[in-house]
């Protein structure tokens, strides 16, 4: 029987889980394969580190060229992170003529573009079904499954961090670094977490999805991004008395020539099925012209599941080595590599908004802000003022009251300027929280 030698580069949680699992699910996966899978070797820059799963002596290489120089290795996994190192990574195994799995969002969402023409001009494949949602095979439901929708909207729970902080802090309303501290001992978190909880990691994911499903690259730095630090227990209280869930919710959608994507915290009806979304899962709303809407949904980060991901590249490219199938087929047929996509302008974007101001608790507040309100076109749909202080208001600002509105589909643009006009009129005593609203009207 055929055997197919791989290597690792990077050996942390998923690094370790992929080598327990091949070596737990070696006759499992030999058959489902139909040939052998070696793991030859494995690079780390720290040999003396305590690992969950050691390796035989024989597989520790003490150099990437070990890895380069060794023609029987056809497959490389890069599991380092970052950016600039494997970078230069993947331009070294595609010039030896290696193909490579990875679960390095930020690399593709970043240098997509760079990476898939060399890979493409040197016939490599580049396998990351590990890069978005963790276990979810979203990836290849947006390739294959789904391959004859045009796809409209994608809403994403994403980053397994975030929604693990916020479901903790709705339900057990602990304290958000405490929750943080809870995630990154659990291996969820990035390894320097900021990436999680300013969104840039949910970005990073939507990006290549955005990519995907549209067929272009995007300029990332134009991405819109928020993430959730900043978010006070006192809005996820008052949003569930508006019946909305708190998310960090990822979302692209297609308009005619312009995509929109976006990261923000974001309020969802509690009917929306992302709503009970919780905990360290992703899901995946997926909405195509034939299809209609489809939901995935599992676990997005953590060792085994991503493993479980990187293996099925793994055996995917395997098998077209095997086969001898040749050209990569999920580039080359889909072309989307050559066209870049034109992002909509964060100005630009309408939607509903919820927006709470810390306003005196006196006559004609009310009126004042309506009235600006409505001299930038924006439709008030719900009103919550607040007679007592409630108890998770913050006390310091003294005779004030949390004044929320929640309005219906307005621009961007709009609710900046309505903003900017209430601040200048000092009607406010504090900074003024805006979470947007996907609640369909
Ligand atoms: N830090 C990521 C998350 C891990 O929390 O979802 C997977 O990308």
């Amino acid at each position: 029987m055929q055997q197919i030698d791989i290597a690792i580069v990077g050996y942390g949680t998923v690094g370790n889980a992929v080598a327990k699992i091949l070596e737990e699910e070696k006759q499992l996966l030999t058959q489902k394969a139909g040939y052998k899978i070696n793991l030859k070797k494995v690079y780390t820059r720290n040999w003396n580190k305590h690992f969950k799963y050691p390796l035989k002596e024989n597989q520790k290489a003490k150099s990437l060229e070990e890895i380069l120089n060794d023609q029987d290795i056809k497959i490389v996994v890069e599991l380092t992170g970052g950016i600039d190192f494997p970078l230069e990574l993947f331009k070294k195994c595609i010039l030896k003529k290696k193909h490579i799995v990875t679960a390095n969002k930020a690399l593709l969402a970043e240098k997509g573009k760079e990476i898939f023409q060399l890979a493409e001009q040197n016939n490599i494949r580049i396998g990351f079904e590990a890069a978005v949602a963790g276990g979810i095979p979203i990836i290849r439901a947006l390739r294959e499954g789904l391959v004859a929708n045009k796809i409209k909207n994608i809403y994403g729970i994403l980053n397994g961090t975030t929604n693990f902080i916020l479901t903790k802090m709705y339900t057990e309303k602990k304290a958000f670094n405490e929750v943080l501290k809870e995630a990154q001992e659990k291996g969820y978190a990035e390894a320097d977490p900021t990436l999680d909880i300013n969104g840039i990691d949910a970005a990073h994911k939507i990006a290549i999805l955005a990519s995907l499903a549209f067929g272009g690259f995007l300029d990332f730095s134009n991405v819109y991004t928020e993430g959730i630090n900043g978010i006070e227990k006192l809005d996820i209280e008052l949003g569930k008395e508006l019946g909305y869930t708190l998310k960090l919710l990822a979302i692209a959608k297609s308009h005619n020539d312009e995509v929109e994507v976006r990261v923000h915290p974001t309020f969802l009806p509690q009917s929306n099925p992302l709503s009970s979304v919780n905990g360290v899962f992703n899901a995946v709303l997926i909405e195509g012209n034939h299809v209609g809407e489809t939901m995935f949904y599992g676990k997005g980060a953590g060792g085994e599941p991503t493993a479980s991901a990187v293996i099925s590249d793994i055996v995917d490219i395997g098998k077209s080595i095997v086969l001898n199938t040749g050209r990569n087929i999920e580039i080359t047929s889909m072309n989307w590599k050559h066209k870049d996509l034109s992002l909509k302008k964060v100005e630009d974007f309408y939607t509903r908004y919820y927006i709470r101001f810390t306003v005196p608790d006196v006559i004609g507040i009310l009126s004042k802000i309506a009235t600006v309100f409505a001299k930038y076109e924006i439709s008030i749909a719900a009103v919550i003022q607040k007679e007592k202080v409630i108890e998770l208001y913050d006390k310091s600002i003294e005779k004030t009251v949390p004044l929320v509105i929640l309005t219906h589909t307005a621009s961007e643009n709009n609710i900046q300027k309505a903003i900017k006009d209430i601040e200048n009129q000092k009607l406010t005593k504090s900074k003024t929280i805006i979470i947007r609203v996907e609640d369909p009207e």
